[in-house]
């Protein structure tokens, strides 16, 4: 009950409302009630943006150097937090350094040199490295004892993962002890974020209303650690125009069509990263597919990053598989395991083609909770979050595509909690669903929250729920299809026969199910070798091929 009036009491001081001590008061409320805490997508971008306003990264010599660079950094300006990560076998390590406010950034920047070389590019950006000092430093490090530095790194043993999998006591903790340790977590976002950031000060200068929005799996809760960095961006975003002002920007005028004049202006941007920001490698333009993107390595943050400046409907794509995933917590787990098992069995891979994606997956498991056999649903079907928006929930993109639908899930909480099956349960019934699924006839639709009669001959259809006229699975084969369906039915075999634990017993004997029925392990990293990327290209879905002919980091 006392929690309950600390609630309240913080809630009512507005100003509170999304500080870290309300969010892990209500979150611990929510356990105490068996619920999760439900933050909606905008809070939590908004969070995150500003997080990233405040920070800057910083390469430093070893974890040792935290101290030095937080007593130096804390002369010029208070620090509020460090976070220290290292990435490679041979480990390069940073700092994220977050300070209280965006000023304090121009300041520790304007006091920051270039290196001493002719041979560089001389810009500000907010990835720096912390030099030795020139003479032997009489400053005193300070202890940063009042200062918690947390630890992370992105290299993720799955020796340990598997080990931790095989001590649990049931495959639902399994799925979940899974999506604890591999889900992204907060100093692999905080950089993601900061990856956008460097890009929108980049260009503040010509564009002051500049926002580059994350989205994908990096927002939308399903993000595992390594998963790529999807970016929108918008050069005029939440630009007041004053109606009033007597004085006008002159502008060039857009003479061309839409879509050449944005990808000329894709062109510009992909030379501005490549040759202008700190970082930023392998850039590949790939300016003919449906949606023009660029596609980037940024090397110190160690992230594969896709770039486009039309795509504010995957934003709300993102919002939505985010509310889904608040929704109940039994969600998140279920998906993480379903994609961890079809990278396994070698399903997916890193590279669009066509076998099915992680996006296309996760859409069949929520399509799944809106109807898991004769059970309640976990899930409501897309149309009753139309129902039930609000004016505050309105947004249409300005392709005109409607991305109306309720954003809190808070107002839906009656829907919560009718289903009870465990996970196990729930990972068993999807696979069975799916194995006796109709696809020569049915589409997966997660607006009705029920099949429907599949619009065209693909052998997969899951229908796109803000644009309902398009296939999101569009790209998959009939033999990748023929593939899944087997694996479906092999995992759904592998989960009934299991009697007694093994050595690798529950999802881990999922994710072993090829070598168990004699056949050779995934041909996964034979697919990466001869990859040869496929983009939907703008006009009625025909396909081109680039060959990019090189596989990076995953082999
Ligand atoms: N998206 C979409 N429609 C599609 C494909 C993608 O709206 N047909 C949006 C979704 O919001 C998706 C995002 O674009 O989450 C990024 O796509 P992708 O990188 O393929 O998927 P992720 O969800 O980011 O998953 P992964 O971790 O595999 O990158
Ligand atoms: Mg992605």
């Amino acid at each position: 009950c006392k929690l309950i009036d600390v609630l309240k009491c913080l809630k009512q001081r507005q100003i509170y409302a999304n500080s870290t001590s309300y969010r892990s008061l209500s979150q611990r409320l929510g356990e105490i009630n068996g619920k999760q805490n439900s933050a909606t997508f905008h809070d939590v971008i908004a969070n995150r943006k500003l997080e990233a306003k405040r920070s800057i990264l910083v390469q430093v010599q070893s974890a040792q150097s935290c101290k030095e660079l937080y007593t130096y950094c804390n002369a010029i300006t208070p620090v509020k937090q460090m976070f220290h990560y290292s990435t490679g076998v041979e480990p390069l390590h940073f700092i994220i350094v977050e300070f209280s406010k965006e000023a304090d950034v121009s300041n520790v920047l304007s006091q920051s040199t270039y290196a001493e070389s002719l041979q560089i590019v001389p810009v500000q950006s907010l990835f720096l490295w912390f030099k030795a000092p020139v003479k032997k430093n009489k400053q005193k490090v300070l202890k940063a004892a009042k200062l918690q530095i947390e630890n992370g790194t992105f290299i993720l043993n799955e020796d340990d993962v598997r080990h931790s999998l095989k001590e649990e006591k049931s495959v639902s903790n399994q799925m979940l002890s899974l999506y604890n340790s591999i889900k992204l977590n907060d100093i692999s976002t905080r950089l993601r974020f900061i990856v956008a950031r460097q890009i929108e000060t980049a260009l503040s200068g010509l564009f002051p209303h500049v926002v580059v929005y994350p989205f994908g799996s990096s927002v939308n809760g399903f993000g595992r650690m390594g998963c790529d960095l999807d970016l929108v961006l918008r050069l005029n975003e939440n630009q007041s125009t004053s109606a009033d002002s007597r004085l006008v920007f002159h502008s060039k005028a857009i003479t061309a069509s839409e879509r050449s004049t944005s990808q000329r202006h894709m062109e510009v941007i992909g030379d501005l990263l490549q040759l202008f920001l700190p970082g930023c490698s392998h850039v590949r333009r790939i300016l003919q597919a449906r949606v023009p993107i660029i596609k980037f390595y940024q090397q110190l943050a160690d992230v594969e990053c896709d770039l486009s400046m039309s795509n504010m409907s995957g934003v709300h794509m993102s919002n939505l598989l985010h509310l889904m995933g608040e929704f109940d917590s039994r969600v998140r787990p279920l998906v993480f395991t379903v994609r961890k098992w079809a990278a396994e069995v070698g399903l997916t891979n890193s590279h669009p083609g066509r076998w099915i994606t992680n996006f296309s997956l996760g859409l069949m498991v929520l399509a799944f909770l809106q109807k898991p056999g004769y059970a309640p649903p976990v899930l409501p079907g897309l149309n009753l979050l139309i129902k039930s928006a609000g004016p505050e929930d309105t947004f249409i993109t300005e392709e005109g595509i409607n991305c109306t639908f309720l954003r809190n899930p808070e107002r839906m909480l009656d829907f919560r909690r009718l289903n009870t099956d465990s996970l196990q349960s729930l990972l068993e019934q999807f696979f069975v669903h799916y194995s006796n699924f109709d696809f020569s006839m049915k589409a997966v639709c997660l607006n009705e929250g029920s099949p429907v009669t599949k619009p065209d001959h693909s052998p997969l259809y899951i229908v796109n729920p803000l644009e309902q006229g398009l296939n999101v699975s569009k790209n998959v084969s009939m033999e990748e299809l023929e593939r899944l369906k087997m694996e479906m039915r092999n995992a759904t075999w592998i989960l009934e026969s299991q009697e007694v634990k093994g050595m690798n017993w529950g999802v881990l004997s999922l994710f072993d199910g090829r070598r168990k029925f004699g056949m050779s392990p995934a041909p996964r990293q034979a697919k990466l070798l001869e990859v040869s990327t496929l983009f939907e290209t703008e006009s009625d879905g025909e396909r081109i091929e680039f060959k990019s002919g090189q596989v990076e980091r995953e082999i």
